[in-house]
């Protein structure tokens, strides 16, 4: 499933990026920083409408697979992130042409945080969001950065995460069709 990996952080070399980079390595994804580009706020009259948010939209709309990569900011996704999804309302609106097409395509979150888990709350904006675009979610993928372990023992962590993910989105299901001898 050809793959695209869209990263929202305040740290274009950091934790986050790290782990899109070990996935994107391993499973030969493509990587968009949303820092890259000029994205606009939300803006009801769509003045912005000529900045880069469709622009990357045409681009992951060549992909099957979109999995979005936060930082946990605040028990929420990161800024850059947020400022992209209040921007899928152009979808919606103006470019609803471009909203259809991510109808079926699967979608996964990745993020990083200090604490041991994930808050609850930080997966329900991706998956309520995306139900608006009926798109399939396969999975949230966290990685913890502790303050009070090493830099290796992070990045071993870290790892295994990206073997999960790994396991999780890419490894070929075996067929449950019974075959007949
Ligand atoms: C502004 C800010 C807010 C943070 N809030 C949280 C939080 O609510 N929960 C958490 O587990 N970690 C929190 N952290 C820690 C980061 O999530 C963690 O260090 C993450 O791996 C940073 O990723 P990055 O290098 O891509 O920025 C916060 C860090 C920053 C800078």
């Amino acid at each position: 499933m050809n793959t695209v990996i869209l990263v929202g952080t305040s740290n274009a070399q950091g934790n986050t990026r790290r782990f899109a980079d070990e996935l994107a390595n391993k499973q030969g994804a493509d990587v968009i920083d949303i820092s890259d580009f000029d994205i606009f706020f939300y803006d009801y009259e769509h003045r912005n409408r000529h900045d880069d948010f469709i622009r990357i939209i045409e681009d992951i709309l060549d992909y099957e697979l979109i999995i979005f990569a936060s930082p946990v900011y605040w028990y929420a996704m990161s800024a850059q992130m947020k400022v992209f999804f209040d921007r899928l309302s152009d979808l919606l609106t103006v470019r609803k042409d471009l909203g259809r097409r991510f109808k079926d395509k699967h979608y996964a979150v990745l993020s990083t945080g200090a604490q041991p888990l994930a808050p609850e709350c930080f997966i329900e904006p991706f998956k309520l969001t995306m139900d608006y675009f009926d798109m399939q979610f396969r999975g949230h993928f966290y990685a913890h950065y502790s303050t009070l372990e090493t830099e290796s023992n992070n990045h071993f962590l870290m790892l295994r995460q990206v073997e999960q993910a790994a396991n999780s989105l890419f490894v070929q299901q075996p067929s449950t069709a019974s075959s007949i001898s």
